[in-house]
């Protein structure tokens, strides 16, 4: 067999996840994968990818590609370019977890432009899992963080807009617009990734719900509502209402539900059942989304609203950044 043959043929059955036959060395993206909520996720994989193409860990893959969700300029519901709160006072949550049960997350935090990433020194170098507010933004600082303030202009003058009817409506995002959090409600961004070793991990990060209370958390920083990984399973992420997600710790519920023989989208569908037979009524008008993916690589998505999409970059031919459209359990859409 030519060396050129040998190779397509490995690399394909090492992107099916088959066993690569004796003398032939996987190639280093066998296996690797990495999914995101929504289809800024796009931007996200596309940063995440070269870490899981060179080999790198998913943990340093899910930081990547929520950092670039972070510095994006047109997104209104992560980072630096997010809504305030009703005081004008933009804070910001996120979260990040390995399949080993390591994680950390930062809530409230104000002023730091990279919030994943100080989860993650709060992951590895403190004995904690969560820091918030001034505490977060200190203890970030002395870790050698830049403080500067983040709000935009374009939010500043959203925030202003909003003050005129000051109506806080948590409801079903504007999704499928250019950009679905442009509205007046949020989207984050949730991110997972499988690397080449098989190990999982996963981020989540936002500014939360726009005109929120001051000090309201949402799901996004808590392990088990708005992300949770666990090598021996799976991986699951959230995006929507946060109240709705830590009221079921919905992210821990659908690996727990992998764990129990589901694949991820039904796992998914029974976690977003939990929430429609918690509160029937509410889920009308709110969007709650959940994205899953298995041990093996295998990905899946579940909403309450049409509308949620999310973004699946891998090895395998074709073309990347595949965006998938979710099942749900309504089909309205907000236009
Ligand atoms: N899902 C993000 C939040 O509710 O803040």
């Amino acid at each position: 067999m030519g060396n050129r043959r040998q190779f397509l043929q490995a690399s394909m059955l090492a992107t099916a996840g088959a066993i690569l036959p004796q003398g032939v060395a996987a190639p280093k993206t066998s296996g690797a994968r990495v999914v995101s909520t929504w289809d800024f996720g796009v931007g996200a994989n596309a940063a995440a990818w070269p870490v899981l193409a060179r080999g790198g860990s998913a943990l340093d893959a899910v930081e990547a590609g929520a950092r670039w969700a972070e510095a994006d300029l047109c997104n209104a519901t992560v980072g630096r370019c997010g809504n305030p709160d009703r005081d004008g006072v933009l804070t910001l949550d996120a979260s990040i977890m390995d399949g080993d049960g390591r994680c950390g997350a930062v809530a409230a935090l104000e002023d730091i432009a990279h919030p994943v990433s100080v989860a993650r020194a709060v992951m590895e170098k403190t004995p904690h899992v969560m820091l918030v507010g001034q505490g977060a933004q200190q203890f970030a600082v002395a870790q050698g963080f830049e403080k500067t303030p983040l709000l935009t202009e374009q939010a500043r003058r959203a925030w202003r807009e909003w003050l005129k009817t000051s109506r806080y409506e948590p409801q079903i995002n504007a999704e499928r617009q250019a950009r679905p959090g442009d509205k007046t409600n949020h989207d984050t961004l949730g991110i997972l990734a499988r690397d080449a070793q098989g190990r999982l991990a996963g981020a989540c990060t936002t500014s939360g719900m726009a005109w929120k209370l001051h000090g309201r958390v949402g799901d996004s920083p808590i392990v088990g509502a708005g992300l949770y990984v666990d090598n021996e399973v799976g991986a699951a992420t959230a995006s929507g209402v946060g109240e709705e997600m830590i009221r079921n710790a919905a992210s821990f519920l659908v690996v727990e539900l992998m764990r129990q023989g589901r694949s991820p989208m039904e796992a998914c569908r029974e976690a977003i059942d939990r929430v429609v037979r918690k509160r029937p009524e509410a889920s009308k008008r709110m969007q709650v989304c959940f994205l899953a993916m298995n041990k093996d690589g295998e990905a899946g998505a579940f909403a309450l609203h049409k509308g949620f999409v999310y973004a699946m970059h891998d090895a395998s031919p074709g073309p990347h950044d595949r965006l998938h459209d979710a099942a749900s359990v309504y089909r309205t859409e907000q236009t």
